[in-house]
């Protein structure tokens, strides 16, 4: 059961199938454009989605809204300190303003930085400063349906390659994302991340952790890695830290509150240097962009996340939830992590091509039927340059503290319905421009009604094209288009 009971609650918007066949169309199939009050179920995201503790709202009246050295930074910045062992602590809005920040900082044009899985928005920063972000995620992150326990290991062979081969040189700094939520929030086992900590040691390479989801991955190491049980997720999460050189968080996720970040670091001297760049973008060091109460809540979030009673809870829900959704017929990764469920789209579409989004294809079905809503984790939102993504997944992310259980009964439910017609889904393409990370913005169309973007766009990735048979109508795909024609 939750191991919480619920204070303050809020109405849940119902609309009917047809009222969100009008409401897709108009957000041109996009669920990023998708009005929250028009969403049942919103588990497009778990960052900045959380319910915050009768104690985080209290303490929100404590903030101390100095502009420097105002007492809520100093509970944060004790707080952060106590929680990773980190002596340099700085607070900032959220996590891709740490990314822009830090790599500012560490990256010059040219160089690399190698990762179990750069998360989209710090690939983004990264590629903004004309650097290469390589993903080296373990082999066993390819298989979606194995048990292997800690799918987001960096492979280590491959770190070693680059590091040896003629780009070492390149390599800026090697990132690990403490939970891999662009692999489908796998998790990092501590005995990789000390052979990572080896490596950057013999090659002089820094080591920062992507920390965002730092309590889910140190609840999956005691639940699954040798000898790690009966520890605290404190622990383990310390563990984690001492192996690092620093590390950033986007604080919207494991802070369990609407908004923030930090980075934290050992070093004094590039923690002045971000201090000096953060003042000129964020504001003063000691609040980075962020309200004092802002600080409040997350010095409290920083201690509740790490409670073994929530972390346990949020673990068996995910992997509740994933066994329901694959009973029901959709396939899911395995195994589930914490903070979100991944269906395969591409085994459940086969007959959609990659270049067509078949991730898409279900994220706007499951809104049509349900009024819930996911995000497509697939070639629309991973693909570059033209190229396709490894798999084409639809993330169900868990808002923390926010949905029972009964509430993803009906998402099961939901899903249950969509499977049985699955082979009518059809195919989206892209209709406008593509501005760097298109999936939030970008405008697209089902298939059928597309004979305009068909003139109008080459052969690439997402763009249908007369002469890519895979992008043409099916007639045999046409069955539930009624009502969705924007036209
Ligand atoms: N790193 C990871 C691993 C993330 O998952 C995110 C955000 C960020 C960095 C960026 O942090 O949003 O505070 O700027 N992930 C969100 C998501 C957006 O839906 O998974 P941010």
């Amino acid at each position: 059961m939750e191991p919480f009971r619920i204070k303050a609650v809020e109405p849940i918007p119902l609309r009917t199938v047809e009222e969100r066949e009008q409401i897709l169309a108009e957000a041109d199939y996009n669920v990023f454009r998708v009005h929250s009050s028009d969403v049942t179920i919103d588990l497009l995201t778990d960052s900045g989605t959380t319910a915050m503790s009768a104690k985080q709202w209290a303490s929100m009246f404590l903030g101390d809204e100095s502009y420097a050295w105002a007492s809520s930074y100093e509970r944060f910045e004790r707080t952060v300190r106590e929680l990773t062992g980190f002596p340099e602590v700085i607070p900032i809005h959220q996590g891709r303003a740490a990314e822009r920040l830090l790599f500012t900082m560490l990256l010059r044009p040219g160089r690399i930085t190698a990762a179990n899985g750069h998360f989209d928005s710090t690939r983004a920063n990264v590629e903004l400063l004309d650097c290469q972000a390589l993903d080296l995620p373990s082999p066993e992150a390819a298989d979606l349906v194995s048990e292997a326990p800690f799918k987001g290991n960096i492979d280590l062979d491959r770190l070693r390659e680059l590091l040896d081969g003629p780009a070492g040189g390149q390599v800026a700094v090697v990132i690990m994302t403490v939970t891999d939520n662009g692999g489908g929030g796998q998790p990092v086992s501590l005995e990789n991340l000390r052979s990572v900590r080896e490596m950057c040691r013999r090659y002089e390479v820094p080591l920062l952790l992507d920390a965002s989801r730092f309590a889910e991955n140190a609840h999956l190491i005691i639940a699954r890695e040798p000898g790690q049980q009966g520890r605290t997720p404190r622990e383990v999460a310390r563990a984690m830290f001492d192996l690092a050189d620093g590390c950033w968080a986007s604080l919207k996720k494991d802070g369990m509150a609407n908004t923030g970040g930090l980075i934290a670091l050992r070093d004094p001297e590039t923690a002045a240097r971000c201090r000096e760049l953060l003042t000129t973008s964020e504001g003063f060091p000691t609040y980075g962009g962020l309200a004092g109460r802002d600080l409040e809540t997350l010095a409290q979030g920083l201690q509740e996340v790490t409670d073994p009673a929530y972390l346990a809870h949020r673990a068996d829900t995910a992997a509740w939830f994933a066994d329901a959704l694959s009973k029901a017929g959709l396939p899911t990764l395995r195994p589930a992590g914490c903070h979100a469920v991944y269906a395969d789209a591409g085994q459940l579409l086969p007959h959609i091509s990659p270049a067509n989004f078949p991730g898409q294809a279900l994220v706007c079905e499951l809104y049509r039927l349900a009024g819930v809503r996911t995000v497509e984790f697939g070639t629309l939102t991973f693909g570059h340059d033209g190229q396709e993504a490894q798999h084409e997944l639809v993330r169900l992310a868990l808002p923390r503290r926010v949905y029972t259980r009964s509430h993803l009964e009906y998402v099961v439910e939901a899903v249950s319905d969509l499977v049985g017609r699955a082979g009518e889904l059809t195919g989206f393409t892209i209709t406008g421009p593509e501005p760097p990370m298109r999936h939030f913005t970008v405008k697209l169309i089902p298939l059928q009604g597309n004979q305009e973007g068909q003139e109008d766009h080459g052969n690439q990735v997402g763009h249908a094209s007369q002469e890519d048979p895979e992008s043409q109508e099916d007639p045999e795909s046409q069955g539930d288009q009624e009502g969705r024609d924007p036209q």
